[in-house]
């Protein structure tokens, strides 16, 4: 462990709401801290605020008074940038512009001993531009935390080109000695969590465009079905939607314009309307008092099918395309709903993939192909397609898409068999991957495109979307359980269905899939 010595002193430079976060947790590390900010009532502001998190700890058991105490009293205001000359570290967290940051580190530099590492909280200038006027650059590096701080686990050890590996690894060790979890991460823009995050901002508009259902449906989907702790409307509305719009084009403009990260026209309106979330008291949704609920699609209640079948072997280790099917058939057997294995001529669909099949319906695991496209190849007008669970044992929702040649008293089957399961059922329109499946894909196959491109690696991209972004489930973990051949046969759907480079398979998909690797021992 090559974390800095705990008598060492950190300056954190910026005491708005990010720099009072690094504060607060590097005091209770045990860390002598000195806080400066261009406005003195920022820093008196930061020690009062620190202060307040400190005692309400202690009064929730989480440090006793002493600790709190000691804590408080490791705060010291700086009154001049001068007075920062003695430390082993120095956070950065002030204003996000690239001259304004070259112009504070060269002031540091010129303060400080040789060996003090300088590290930067930007979460969008690249780190290698912020070091290349530095008569050091090997000693700059990002500390990229997540807001609010002392909540968000994740630190982002960002490396520019010159950054040497063991100012990268001291300050990775040092987050740990803070109670962090860190990962390292190459500087490219977006870094690790604001590059991979964004299909799931971005699926969610493709999916609003495309009518697939109300926001608060989608929103609910993924909530529900997926198992993500916010949907993509109401997240962007707590985030700002000014706020995500910028981040969003500004990942765009710095990836030149790649197809994958092109922003939405919606959002744009958005922000021209005003309505940024929260923040304006209109988003997607309205805040303050008396807003009312949102409410989700839900299919009305439907009557049970006498005979269900299910029509493919589903044995195997409990990942992949199978084992997706089989937890879902367990659901159904678990509500006392029998799943016959024997296929009669009336659900035998031509159609590889495992499909449950009542009252005539097919009924298939999305693919990336609509229902309706689905239920033409196969020639099987009956199809439904269902959406995929984080876990469908645990799901309160379901999501279906019934193709444009169902006949009514089939889709009602199926939604009858999903109700009998206990699922509240969603109808969204039919658009190809549904939500989750979609959203998934893409998450994961972004992911993968970080790792080939050496950004980081496996481990550390799951580890930075749960502990960054809260996803219940890191997105190579999530491919590894759909199954790398599922994922990427989804992509390739979306690709051949849209005609669109967007939806383009990250050349580690296929590899994993050319070997039958996962991305994770099991
Ligand atoms: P903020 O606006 O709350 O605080 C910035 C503080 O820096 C202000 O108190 C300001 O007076 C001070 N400041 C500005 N120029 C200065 C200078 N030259 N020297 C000393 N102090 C100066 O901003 P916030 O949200 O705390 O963000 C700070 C940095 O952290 C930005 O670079 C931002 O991109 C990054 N960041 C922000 C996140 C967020 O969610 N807010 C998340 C991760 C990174």
């Amino acid at each position: 462990m090559s974390a800095l010595a705990n008598n060492s002193i950190v300056a954190v430079i910026g005491s708005g709401a990010m720099g009072a976060g690094i504060a607060q947790v590097a005091a209770a590390a045990g860390y002598t801290v000195k806080l400066y900010d261009t406005r003195a009532e920022a820093v008196s502001k930061a020690l009062l605020d620190i202060g307040k998190m400190y005692a309400k700890l202690a009064e929730k058991g989480r440090m006793t008074a002493d600790e709190a105490a000691a804590a408080t009293a490791r705060l010291q205001a700086a009154g001049s940038l001068a007075d920062v000359s003695d430390c082993a570290l120095v956070v950065e967290a002030i204003v996000e512009n690239l001259d304004v940051k070259r112009g504070l580190f060269a002031e540091l530099e010129a303060l400080v001993s040789d060996d003090c590492i300088l590290a930067t909280n930007t979460s969008s200038i690249s780190v290698t531009a912020i070091a290349a006027k530095l008569r050091r650059p090997e000693r700059l590096v990002g500390m990229h935390f997540f807001n609010p701080v002392p909540l968000m686990a994740l630190v982002e050890v960002i490396s520019g080109l010159a950054t040497s590996e063991q100012v990268a690894a001291t300050v990775y060790d040092t987050s740990i000695a803070w109670g962090k979890s860190p990962v390292h991460a190459k500087s490219t823009p977006g870094f690790i969590v604001n590059r991979v995050a964004r299909p799931f901002y971005a699926e969610g508009w493709r999916l609003l465009n495309e009518q697939a259902g109300d926001a608060a449906t989608i929103d609910c989907v993924l909530r529900e079905a997926g198992g993500f702790r916010m949907g993509p409307f109401e997240l962007m509305d707590l985030i700002g939607h000014d706020v995500n719009f910028s981040v969003t084009q500004s990942v765009f403009g710095a990836y030149f314009n790649d197809p994958r990260f092109t922003p939405s026209v919606l959002q744009q309106e958005m922000v021209n309307a005003g309505f940024l979330g929260r923040k304006s008291g209109r988003g997607f949704y309205l805040y303050g008092e008396g807003a009312p609920a949102p409410v989700a699609q839900a299919e009305s209640a439907q009557a049970t099918p006498e005979f269900v079948a299910l029509s493919a072997a589903i044995g195997g280790d409990g990942r992949g395309h199978s084992g997706v099917i089989r937890s879902l058939v367990q659901r159904l057997e678990q509500a006392s709903i029998t799943v016959s294995r024997r296929v009669t001529h009336e659900g035998q669909a031509m159609d590889e993939a495992p499909a449950l099949h009542c009252n005539g319906a097919a009924i298939y695991l999305t693919d990336g192909r609509s229902a309706t496209q689905r239920a033409h190849d196969n020639q099987h007008p009956d199809t439904v397609l269902f959406d995929l669970a984080l876990d469908y044992a645990g799901a309160k929702r379901i999501a279906v898409a019934r193709a444009d040649q169902c006949s009514d008293a089939a889709y009602a089957a199926v939604v009858g068999l999903f109700q009998a399961a206990g699922f509240i059922v969603t109808r969204l329109d039919d658009v190809p991957g549904l939500a989750v499946m979609r959203t998934v894909a893409m998450l994961a196959n972004e992911a993968a495109d970080a790792v080939n491109q050496g950004v980081c690696t496996v481990a550390a991209v799951d580890i930075a979307m749960q502990k960054g972004v809260n996803y219940p489930r890191g997105p190579l973990a999530w491919a590894d359980a759909v199954g790398v051949q599922h994922i990427v046969t989804v992509l390739h759907h979306l690709a051949q269905g849209y005609g669109e480079d967007r939806y383009r398979v990250s050349p580690l998909l296929r590899r994993k899939l050319a070997t039958g690797a996962t991305f994770h021992a099991e």
